[in-house]
């Protein structure tokens, strides 16, 4: 991995400043562009307090922190502050794989050390940083001869807004998970609410809460408590614990990200910044891909999971699956249902047995493997655990050895079930523990991962670049067999999920009618939309979803073949949660640009300054665009291709129809 060698490191002198914090005189640290401030104090009764500005905005209040145990007193006042550290770091760091290849690290860092008064004693550290796209902060408990287990069970943390600007949330504590259709409302009126939490402040501002580096702890999700305030509300182990822990423990980066408006969140890497550098250190085998699979077939109906006549898994189809994909030059192809366990109820009963080394009948793994790589396709595997995580951890090293033997080097790894071994929340202390230990483990066998029904991203992939990418979301599969996702979703997430890390959408329907699929059901988007949303929703692996024989000839397959899915630079042209958004990305590998611009349910037409391009260079644009009177409604599927020469001094018009959107490639000529 390339590190570019840059550190500034100043650490002012810790007794300077302690004359400054007996006086209890507020404490703050900028921004490195003094564009966000960071203040704290302690209260008359040595209550812990925080406050944020950007300029002159008040964005925080005083907001509240500290920590209710069980068994001990709560950890929350009579404190003094006993020294204070402050350091500036600025550091380029190379993405392995990524929306942007470089990513500048810079911040102001505060480190507030603090003890109990009287006979307690308790120390607890609050370390800050404040960067220009916004601020963090964590706890640190240090060891402090505590012998007993600590329980914690609550963070007293509280975000108090300055005023009650428009949320975008999905509920927190659901059957579905993050599975869920966005509402916008006003913070006031909000309940308990996942994260990332994307806020349109009335002062202007975009904001987005969040957490990073999210290891052995619990996630939080974040409850209204009165007014404009929301806390921390840690999600709880089956017997209400918040996180078990001994000695001493560290919290996740409590982040919040600000932006001038909502597309400045969209290119903010804090999270990424707030995570551990890489820890694999030979990242040769970690690649990004395209990939198709057995898998849209079983989510319309047309195959089944499970064994018999509509069996999607069979060596026959995989076989044939794997003659598309090379000639098409599709590298990767994901097989479900190829092993032992499946059943027409398999999602009703989360106690049921799934092998992951035996193959379903009619399917030989070996055969498939072999003849896939005669025909340069590499197979990705597939776990469904059913949140049976006992049954999956007694099987993991002889299912992921088999992958090794095999040379399988992808696995997708889902968790249909409300409850992890029906008890446990996919997003408590044991889900977070659960996945990253897939994670590492799957590195050890030089595995990718791709999971479904997740913990959250926190952007671990810095850690672990084999961390491809999860769902967190729903995906296009609610087209597939519910009354699926509006127009506007789509233009939702590029400012909301998506924020946390890289979503295996699973795009590229052409057929969104889904003529073969269950009555009524269909994707609610032009095929145009379908191509932008390759570029418009950031992954290292994308899935091109859609049946061979819907892309047998189709021309605008073509750029869904040629679209990358690792990225030198990307930037957001414009965009409004739930209306739109125009993304363009620079490929890693060439000089081309692509892009991708998408509409809810209104038909848009947009002026596009090509500016992103290079200076004294023409490049050719290959247009794929809704046709004339195309919606989703009138001939959907229709896709008008042209091709036009650009430079970087023109702009290029857009006509998007309602539910629709516009991809294009700008190939570069000289
Ligand atoms: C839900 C996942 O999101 C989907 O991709 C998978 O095909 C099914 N579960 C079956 O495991």
């Amino acid at each position: 991995m390339l590190i570019k060698l840059k550190y500034c490191i100043t650490t002012i002198c810790a007794c300077a400043l302690i004359a400054c914090a007996k006086e209890q005189k507020p404490i703050e640290v900028s921004s490195p562009g003094n564009v966000n401030k960071i203040t704290f104090s302690l209260s008359n009764n040595g209550i812990p307090q925080y406050q944020v500005l950007h300029g002159e905005t008040q964005v925080l209040n005083p907001s509240e922190m500290g920590f209710v145990f069980k068994d001990a007193d709560s950890l929350y006042k009579n404190f003094e502050i006993v020294n204070i550290e402050e350091k500036s770091f600025d550091n380029t760091w190379t993405q392995v794989w990524g929306e942007k290849k470089e990513i500048r690290n810079h911040y102001n860092e505060l480190k507030v050390e603090l003890k109990e008064k009287g006979t307690k004693n308790r120390k607890l550290n609050i370390e800050f940083r404040a960067f220009d796209d916004g601020v963090a902060f964590r706890y640190v408990f240090p060891e402090q001869g505590i012998k007993d287990s600590i329980f914690i069970m609550d963070e007293l943390t509280t975000f108090s807004l300055s005023d009650d600007g428009k949320a975008w949330w999905i509920p927190a504590y659901g059957e579905q998970r993050y599975e869920y259709l966005f509402k916008d409302s006003p913070v006031s009126t909000l309940d308990t609410v996942h994260t990332p939490l994307t806020i349109e402040s009335k002062n202007g501002l975009a904001l987005s809460f969040h957490e990073a580096n999210l290891v052995d702890f619990a996630s939080t999700t974040l409850a209204h408590t009165k007014e404009t305030t929301l806390k921390t509300d840690l999600v709880p182990w089956a017997d209400g614990v918040k996180v078990r822990t001994t000695k001493s423990f560290t919290t996740p980066w409590r982040t919040l990200q600000i932006g001038e408006k909502p597309t400045d969140l969209i290119t903010s890497y804090l999270i990424l910044n707030l995570n551990e550098p890489n820890k694999i250190e030979d990242t040769s085998w970690i690649k990004p891909f395209k990939y198709m699979g057995i898998w849209w077939a079983m989510h319309i109906g047309k195959y089944t999971f499970w064994e018999g006549e509509k069996q999607g898994a069979t060596t026959k189809h995989a076989e044939e699956y794997i003659d598309f994909a090379e000639k098409e030059g599709i590298d990767h192809l994901l097989i479900e249902g190829w092993n032992k366990g499946w059943t027409p109820d398999w999602y009703k009963n989360a106690m049921h047995q799934f092998s992951f080394t035996n193959e379903a009948d009619n399917f030989d793994l070996e055969t498939v493997t072999d003849y896939a790589a005669k025909h340069n396709v590499r197979i990705i595997g597939y776990h469904e655990t059913g949140s049976n995580i006992d049954n999956y951890l007694k099987q993991i090293d002889s299912a992921f050895a088999l992958y090794n033997k095999v040379g399988i080097h992808d696995v997708k790894i889902g968790h249909v079930g409300s409850l992890l071994k029906m008890k446990e929340w996919h997003h408590g202390q044991f889900g977070v523990n659960y996945f990253r230990y897939v994670l590492e483990k799957a590195a050890e066998y030089h595995l990718t991962v791709l999971y479904h029904e997740p913990i959250k991203d926190t952007g671990e992939r810095r850690t672990f670049p084999n961390m491809m990418a999860r769902e967190g979301a729903r995906g296009q599969e609610y087209n597939a067999w519910s009354e699926g996702n509006p127009p506007s979703y789509t233009t939702i997430l590029p400012f909301t999920r998506l924020l946390s890390g890289p979503m295996d959408f699973t795009a590229g329907i052409l057929d969104v009618e889904v003529k073969q699929g269950y009555p009524g059901r269909r994707v609610h988007s032009t095929a145009a939309k379908q191509l932008a949303l390759l570029v418009t929703v950031f992954s290292p692996i994308q899935m091109l979803a859609d049946l061979p024989e819907n892309y047998e000839g189709q021309p605008a397959f073509q750029f869904l073949k040629e679209v990358p899915t690792n990225w030198e630079d990307t930037k957001i042209l414009n965009g409004e949660i739930g209306s739109y958004i125009t993304t363009v990305r620079k490929d890693i590998n060439s000089d081309d640009w692509y892009l991708g611009s998408m509409t809810n349910e209104k038909a848009r037409d947009f002026d596009i300054p090509l500016s992103f391009l290079d200076e004294n260079a023409t490049y050719e644009a290959q247009i794929y665009a809704d046709s004339e009177g195309t919606d989703e409604t009138h001939n959907p599927d229709a896709i008008a291709i042209s091709k036009k020469k650009v430079t970087t001094s023109n702009v290029l018009k857009l006509h998007l129809g309602a539910s629709g959107g516009t991809a294009i490639r700008f190939k570069k000529l000289n």
